[in-house]
């Protein structure tokens, strides 16, 4: 069965979203493989976030997601990867339709990098080599 991985990140914590945030995936109907609080190493984001090292955001990208702890659930279902980011919405939480997880639940806070409560992967390979650094298997 496929799996993305998708992080609650540390706002989404912070603000008591977790089960918000589980409730709409779940409610879609996708399931919860494996799930995990933790506070994830620079390491560990280094190697999550490779594809953005160097842009302009990175450095308040890392801040923030080191900010606290974070949410990882491998979730699970047929084609749960573009059904996620459907239900994630778009990346600026301003612009995110209504009905999304980024667009009923987020907002800009004027903070350095924008923060938008979930990450989900964006393809196949993504999923495979970020369920692999989450969780150490697919
Ligand atoms: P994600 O990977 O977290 O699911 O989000 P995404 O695909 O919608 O966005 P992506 O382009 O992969 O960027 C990863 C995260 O970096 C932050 N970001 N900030 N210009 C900016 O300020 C900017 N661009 C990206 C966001 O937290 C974004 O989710
Ligand atoms: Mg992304």
């Amino acid at each position: 069965m496929m799996q993305t991985l998708v992080l609650i990140k540390p706002d989404g914590v912070r603000r008591n979203l977790i089960g918000e945030i589980i409730s709409r995936c779940e409610a879609k109907g996708y399931s919860v493989a494996h799930l995990v609080k933790l506070e994830p190493s620079r390491a560990l984001l280094a190697e999550h976030y490779l594809e953005h090292e160097g842009k302009p955001f990175y450095e308040a990208l890392m801040e923030f997601m080191l900010s606290g702890p974070v949410v990882a659930i491998a979730l699970e279902g047929e084609r749960v990867i573009e059904g996620f980011r459907s239900l994630a919405g778009p990346t600026e939480p301003t612009l995110a339709p209504p009905g999304t997880i980024r667009g009923d639940l987020g907002r800009d806070w004027g903070t350095k990098v924008v923060q938008n409560l979930v990450h989900g992967s964006d393809s196949e390979e993504s999923a495979a080599r970020e369920l692999a650094i989450w969780f150490g298997r697919v």
